[in-house]
């Protein structure tokens, strides 16, 4: 019995080896185009810096958050970049003076709708979890906040708005997470802005300081795949800030692109590819 159980399960953990393997190497859709614009957009940032834009980042404090305004300080293509949220962090040094920091009252959004004026481009890294705001708490972030920050950001003439969302966003799906997530999405693409770019990026990979026991395990039993199979169910938050400004400088042809894990990877560096 014993054996017959071990074989079993030994035919499975290689079946999932396999697949997971064959998911790794199978080329996506628009894979070479998607190289190629992350290979062009280091070339592009001397460009877009002349041109004076300015952007705004929400859910500048988490922790994709966090590494994407590290990334457009450390690129400075933007003239000025303006975070709202609803707390301050500390930033010292020089190269953070093009920063501004919003702080105010998501429930009120609307009545900062100034805030949102004049951006070309806008980032939105909102988000929490439903262990830690309630069914409710996490509908009013992940979708109302995410949508009213949308509508002010068009009405403020933002031509290029950037959405972390999440693999498996599913508007159809009977579950409440990748239900939202898609759902989002969707209302998103119907704001109407002239650039739409959506990141679905799998489990992050980042050494978070709160605690989420389930995030936590999910990240312990992926870690292995960094060496074998690194953009089939992971990114590490340093990939999605990175494709989030590979994207700006270098956009989709298309006017809304959905980014799915492995295309977030190859925007990052397309050296991928
Ligand atoms: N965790 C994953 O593995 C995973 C995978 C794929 C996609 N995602 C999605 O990616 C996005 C970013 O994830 P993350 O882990 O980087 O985010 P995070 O660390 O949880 O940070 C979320 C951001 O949203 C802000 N926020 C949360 N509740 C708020 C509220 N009530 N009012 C105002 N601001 C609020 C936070 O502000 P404070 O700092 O003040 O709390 C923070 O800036 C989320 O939408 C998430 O669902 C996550
Ligand atoms: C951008 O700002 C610089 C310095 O203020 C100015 O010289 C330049 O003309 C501006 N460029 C555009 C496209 O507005
Ligand atoms: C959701 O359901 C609609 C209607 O059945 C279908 O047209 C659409 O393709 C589905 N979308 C997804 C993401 O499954």
């Amino acid at each position: 019995m014993f054996h017959i159980g071990a074989t079993v399960f030994a035919g499975f953990v290689a079946f999932l080896g396999i697949l997971i393997a064959w998911l790794e190497v199978t080329p996506i859709e628009r894979q070479r185009e998607i190289c190629r614009m992350a290979e062009a957009a280091p070339g592009k940032e001397e460009e877009f810096r002349s041109t004076n834009q300015t952007a705004f980042v929400v859910g500048y404090t988490g922790e994709t958050g966090k590494v994407l305004v590290e990334e457009l300080v450390n690129r400075n293509i933007f003239q000025k970049v303006v975070l709202i949220g609803r707390r301050e962090l500390n930033y010292e040094g020089e190269k953070y003076n093009k920063l501004e920091q919003k702080v105010v009252d998501y429930e009120k959004l609307e009545d900062h709708a100034d805030l949102f004026k004049g951006h070309s481009v806008g980032f939105c890294c909102l988000g929490t979890t439903r262990g830690k705001s309630g069914v409710e708490g996490f509908k009013r972030v992940d979708h109302d906040y995410v949508m009213t920050t949308a509508k002010l950001a068009k009405e403020g003439g933002c031509g290029h708005f950037v959405l972390q969302s999440s693999q498996g966003a599913n508007k159809n799906s009977s579950f409440l997470y990748p239900r939202v997530k898609g759902e989002v999405e969707a209302e998103c693409a119907d704001v109407g802005f002239d650039k739409l770019s959506i990141f679905r990026p799998g489990v992050l990979m980042v050494d978070r300081k709160e605690s989420r026991p389930g995030e936590w395990f999910a990240r312990k039993v992926l870690a292995p795949l960094k060496y074998i199979a690194p953009t089939v169910m992971t990114c590490p938050v340093e990939t999605v800030a990175k494709a989030m400004v590979n994207i700006v400088l270098s956009p989709s042809e298309k006017p809304s692109e959905i980014f799915e894990n492995k295309a977030v990877h190859l925007l990052a560096k397309g050296k991928l590819c």
